[in-house]
């Protein structure tokens, strides 16, 4: 294939990974993926920004077959998934050199033994001339490691975010919106939750860094993004206010209830619960933890005020599919502002007390749990409509929902 034009200098030379339903051993892709790698041309040099999976090293290496020069390689982010194929290009390209952050330098010749002497390390706000276009580098880190950058073409006001703004979706389209080459014809409804459950798995954590982030680039005048996952945005205000909204500090009018069930008497709690929720105006997203797809567990989790974990006690502590999410609430930390637990024993256990202990990160208010023996009975139903008012008063009193 030949390089995909984005502007007169610029290309995508990139792969889709429409097979893919598994990153890092740990997050779910419904959708496959793509590795975006970009050329810029000036006039004098030629930049590669970002390369693709191992993996498919040959297929860029056939791409940039009727290339004939590369001076540089900006790395922006050490991962496999986009510095994987580094080592092949500088072989095909021996004059070329690394453009990245220190730190960046520091992974890459841990995990890929590149040789000290192909590296330009870049500080924050550096730039570098290809002649009539130029790149200046940004030190935007964890968005997702430590070492992460992004790069500006300031002639043309294109940003090449790397993983911030990218969504997991393989797909042929080059562009949000592309119409008739996204299943949802006008590409935005299958963009933008692909784009959230990205956040939610990958950039979550660093909110408050995101915040500033943010911060940054609203300095910037930026006509496209260019991340190195997912369609590029022409509209860069449709990203740029989704994640403004997602890394907000206020979360929404949402109680998140991941349960599981062993013998019934903790779904029937957990539908109580719901119910009684409802009448009371709170929303829910409920999750049987014996089916669900925790990407889709981790996008509630961007928006919801509330947690609630139904569990059943299982040799003294929570079912262990209860735990996880715990623990991936934990890791993700979400603005969650109230947690609780609900469910089922038989003879006893520690179960509240295991599950708020796993929740340290989170700066959460603990609400009551409703833990009760065996079936539940017309008091356990009480408890939980009072769980249930509970959460709608904190709802409201922090202004998240009417009335
Ligand atoms: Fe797409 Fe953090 O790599």
């Amino acid at each position: 294939m030949n390089p995909r034009a984005i502007t007169e200098r610029v290309a995508w030379v990139g792969v889709v990974d429409w097979d893919r339903r598994l990153f890092d051993s740990l997050i779910p892709l419904p959708d496959g993926t793509s590795y975006n790698a970009y050329l810029v041309r000036g006039s004098e040099k030629v930049a590669l920004i970002d390369t693709v999976d191992p993996s498919f090293a040959p297929t860029l290496l056939d791409f940039l077959g009727r290339v004939p020069r590369v001076d540089y390689v900006v790395a922006n982010h050490a991962e496999q998934d986009h510095a994987g194929s580094l080592g092949f290009v500088l072989e095909r390209y021996p004059a070329a050199k690394v453009v990245c952050t220190p730190k960046c330098k520091a992974l890459l010749i841990d995990e890929l033994h590149i040789p000290e002497d192909r590296f330009l390390t870049v500080e924050n706000g550096a730039t570098l001339s290809l002649g009539d276009r130029t790149l200046e580098f940004l030190h935007l880190p964890w968005v997702h490691w430590p070492e992460t950058m992004v790069t500006y073409l300031r002639e043309e006001n294109l940003l090449f975010s790397c993983d911030l703004f990218g969504s997991h979706l393989a797909a042929n389209a080059l562009y949000v919106n592309d119409e008739g080459t996204l299943f949802d014809p006008t590409g935005r409804g299958r963009v933008y939750e692909a784009a959230k459950r990205y956040y939610a798995e990958i950039m979550m954590p660093f909110r408050g860094l995101i915040q500033k982030h943010l911060a940054t680039l609203g300095r910037y005048d930026i006509r496209m993004v260019l991340p190195s996952h997912g369609p590029i945005h022409r509209k860069p205000e449709f990203i740029v206010d989704a994640y403004r909204d997602w890394a907000s500090d206020t979360p929404k009018n949402v109680a998140v209830v991941p349960y599981i069930s062993m013998h019934g008497s903790t779904r029937q709690m957990v539908e109580r619960f719901i119910d009684a929720l409802t009448e009371r105006g709170v929303k829910v997203e409920r999750f049987d933890l014996a089916a669900t797809d925790l990407g889709k567990l981790a996008m509630a989790l961007v928006d919801g005020a509330t947690v609630v974990i139904g569990t059943p006690t299982v040799l003294a502590g929570p079912h262990p599919a209860a735990a996880y999410a715990a623990y991936l609430a934990n890791a993700l930390r979400p603005k969650t502002r109230f947690a609780s637990v609900i469910g089922s024993y038989g003879w006893g256990g520690r179960t509240v007390d295991t599950l708020a202990g796993m929740l340290t990160n989170l700066k959460v208010e603990m609400l009551p749990p409703v833990l009760i023996k065996g079936a539940p009975r017309m008091e356990d139903l009480r408890a939980l409509d009072a769980l249930a008012d509970a959460v709608a008063a904190k709802h409201r009193a922090a202004g998240l929902m009417a009335g």
